[in-house]
């Protein structure tokens, strides 16, 4: 790691979404799928890089949900769904999960937990949810679910997904 102090770039006193959006792009994330099962037993999914880690007792996690979404009340108002993490192999599905031109997910992109949520194929790892309480933040809302569920985790040689600088890329890189 190198020893030069860069200097803080200037400040801006009056940020724009732009300025933030810039900045928040600095920072990678992971490159999640929140999935659900609709009352009409279809899937609907939706990639996410909001998923954050909130509390270990009791088990919860959070992810922000855009208040115009075109499934805004299928998403906030479900009682379970479940959150997968994408390995560096599934930018094809961070895609196809990201349109709005095509809702219908590809089945063969899902399986079925025992509690019979569906959960991304081949994700690094997933986390089954109930629905603990939403908050109003913004043009978004802050979506909490308690985790009842997880699976995987352990596999430490398959590489995540991640985004950054609005890209997708593989965490680690080689
Ligand atoms: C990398 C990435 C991360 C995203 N993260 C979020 C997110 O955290 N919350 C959100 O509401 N939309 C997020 N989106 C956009 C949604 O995937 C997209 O709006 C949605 O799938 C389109 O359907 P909708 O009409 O229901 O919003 C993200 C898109 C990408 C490519």
């Amino acid at each position: 790691m190198s020893d030069v102090q860069k200097q803080t770039p200037p400040i801006s006193a009056e940020p724009t979404s732009a300025d933030f959006r810039k900045a928040m792009g600095q920072f990678p994330t992971g490159v999640c799928v929140v999935a659900l099962e609709t009352e009409d037993g279809e899937i609907a999914a939706m990639t996410i890089n909001s998923f954050v880690s909130v509390s270990l007792e009791p088990l919860l996690v959070c992810w922000s949900l855009h208040n115009d979404s075109g499934r805004f009340d299928l998403f906030a108002k479900a009682k379970r769904f479940s959150i997968s993490i994408l390995s560096s192999t599934q930018g094809e599905q961070a895609v196809a999960y990201a349109s709005r031109a095509d809702y219908n997910p590809r089945e063969s992109d899902f399986d079925k937990s025992a509690s019979g949520l569906p959960v991304v194929q081949g994700a690094l790892a997933t986390f089954e949810c109930s629905a603990h309480t939403n908050h109003p933040a913004g043009d978004h809302t802050m979506i909490l679910g308690k985790v009842t569920g997880i699976s995987g985790g352990a596999d430490d040689a398959a590489k995540a997904l991640g985004f950054y600088r609005g890209e997708f890329v593989s965490v680690p890189e080689n």
